[in-house]
């Protein structure tokens, strides 16, 4: 009896400190552009910090984006809004600005060529919105602000912000918080060298082994890139804000994260490259094992038994034009599969009954199907990442930008086929359909592949939690490389070269010289002895 009073205080101790230990957690803040893609990615950051037993806000504008559907945020997110002077960042995301903007392409081709001005055009506009009037209003919300205060945030999650949203990171700054970055590849700031010789860049469609040609490109690419970065935060941005806040260059903005996300790579994934420890490759935190489908779905993907295919364009294009609709209507009416597509807009004409049209998918718990043998995607980060998740090879169309990435380095694994969504025909789509589906080497590398992804000792949720708190715990100073703080000429020794290349060369002229001197003495001794020794002869 004694025995099991003191087993039960025991356990109630235990359950105590446990209770404690959870009682004890952080609060964290989450900013990223407030675009569904990026808030889905930052959503599921934040819940692996809830399920911490964390307290999780995230930062939201005043309108908010009206494709949010209600519910979008998790219980445990806490949206924390301010309000914004227009809704002009509204814009970004409807089918008419994308026909204009984004996707003028489809009319005009030229306007995808790189380097178009049009697309310059679009990056600046897009840019000066957020880095802008975005951002003042946020920095200029007083209630917001003093909430936040009131809040004692402990850390803050800056998202995606590094080329259009940099701003973003005065929020942290203006509060005095530490902050982590979410960036979709490690950035050069992380300290490890970007190596345009073997890490193709997200704008091309390169692999890790490249030609002479393909290097120079790829380093004119990474050249330009690092250019967009370093012009992308105004020295004096905001000056009143930034009242007796030292002055850094955005470089070094971005060097003092505690630690980089990166979201957009997974080395089961893509090509080998150099890191260093503050960098944690977290690479689709949205896929996880499907959920059951609602039962209509359910119903239609056990009604097609030769297997079902999963076509999304994600939430980015609300536009697609009408002739790339009618080839996709086609060529879905020549095959022997089901076809699941999230289509938002008129119902195009003549589609065949095996066609499914949906404005919205559960596109996790639809991949995660035994029966799905196939997704046509524009290959974004969340839905590659699904995909390669479940194992289901893809037919990738990108659209615009790291989409040619993504799609290039599956097609590289050989586990998806890239198409060209300006001038893909019906039949070849209705050919790679069926090569995928009929040649099993497609559906075995991307098994093989998943088995290697899962195949690790935490999810990238948890490995991303795990370094979060343990940076709050102890600083991620110690993580820090040097290299950031380097010039140039330091980092690649060339002073160091230029120095010892100096002492060379004047070591050596010195015995150079030495030796012209010994010599010109010793034939001058000779010279003048030898007539000597003759006289004395
Ligand atoms: C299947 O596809 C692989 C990779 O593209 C190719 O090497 C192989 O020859 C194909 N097999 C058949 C039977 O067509």
């Amino acid at each position: 009896m004694e025995n099991y009073y003191i087993s039960t205080m025991c356990l109630t101790i235990i359950y105590c400190m446990t209770l404690i230990d959870q009682v004890n957690s952080a609060r964290f803040l989450g900013i990223c552009m407030p675009f569904k893609s990026q808030l889905i990615d930052t959503q599921a950051l934040l819940l692996g910090l809830a399920d911490r037993g964390h307290e999780v806000y995230i930062v939201m504008p005043q309108p908010m984006l009206p494709s949010l559907p209600s519910g979008f945020f998790d219980k445990r997110i806490q949206v924390l809004l301010f309000k914004t002077r227009s809704d002009e960042f509204l814009v970004f995301e409807t089918a008419e600005f994308q026909k204009n903007g984004i996707f003028s392409y489809f009319d005009r081709p030229t306007d995808r060529t790189f380097p178009s001005h049009k697309i310059a055009q679009l990056i600046n506009n897009f840019r000066d919105v957020f880095t802008k009037n975005y951002t003042a209003d946020m920095l200029k919300d007083t209630d917001f602000n003093k909430k936040l205060k009131d809040l004692k945030i402990d850390m803050v999650i800056v998202q995606n912000a590094f080329i259009s949203f940099s701003t973003a990171y005065l929020l942290p700054i203006i509060h005095n918080i530490p902050y982590v970055s979410g960036v979709a590849f490690p950035p050069t700031e992380s300290g490890a060298p970007s190596l345009p010789s073997i890490v193709p860049n997200f704008l091309s469609t390169y692999s890790d082994t490249m030609n002479f040609w393909q290097r120079t490109v790829n380093f004119l690419l990474f050249m330009h890139y690092q250019y967009m970065v370093t012009c992308s935060i105004p020295y004096d941005f905001h000056a009143e804000s930034l009242e007796g806040i030292p002055k850094k260059n955005f470089h070094q903005i971005l060097a003092d994260s505690e630690l980089f996300i990166v979201t957009g790579r997974h080395p089961a994934l893509d090509f080998p490259q150099l890191t260093l420890p503050n960098t944690i490759f977290a690479g689709g935190m949205s896929a996880k094992p499907g959920k059951p489908l609602p039962k209509d779905l359910q119903t239609f993907m056990e009604g097609h038994k030769n297997g079902v295919i999963v076509v999304s364009f994600g939430s980015i294009a609300s536009y697609l034009p009408d002739y790339v609709i009618k080839k996709m209507v086609e060529a879905f009416g020549k095959i022997k599969y089901g076809v699941i597509w999230k289509h938002t807009g008129p119902k195009p004409d003549s589609v065949t009954p095996n066609v499914k049209l949906l404005p919205w998918l559960p596109q996790n718990d639809l991949l995660a199907h035994r029966n799905t043998k196939l997704f046509i995607s524009h290959f974004g980060l969340g839905g590659a990442f699904e995909s390669f998740y479940h194992g289901v090879p893809v037919i990738g169309l990108p659209l615009n930008g790291d989409q040619y990435y993504n799609s290039n380095r599956a097609q590289h694994r050989g586990i998806a086929k890239v198409m060209d969504i300006l001038y893909f025909t019906t039949e070849e789509l209705v050919g790679n359909i069926n090569t995928m589906i009929d040649n099993s080497s497609y559906v075995d590398k991307a098994k093989k592949l998943s088995a290697i992804y899962r195949d690790q000792p935490w999810t990238p949720q948890q490995l991303t939690t795990y370094w979060i708190e343990h940076v709050l715990k102890h600083g991620g100073t110690y993580l820090h490389s040097p290299t950031v703080l380097m010039s140039w000429y330091q980092y690649y020794l060339l002073d160091v070269i230029a120095f010892l290349l100096v002492v060379s060369i004047v070591v050596l002229t010195l015995c150079i010289l030495c030796y012209r001197c010994c010599c010109r003495i010793f034939c001058k001794k000779k010279t003048s002895t030898k007539p000597i020794k003759m006289k004395t002869k």
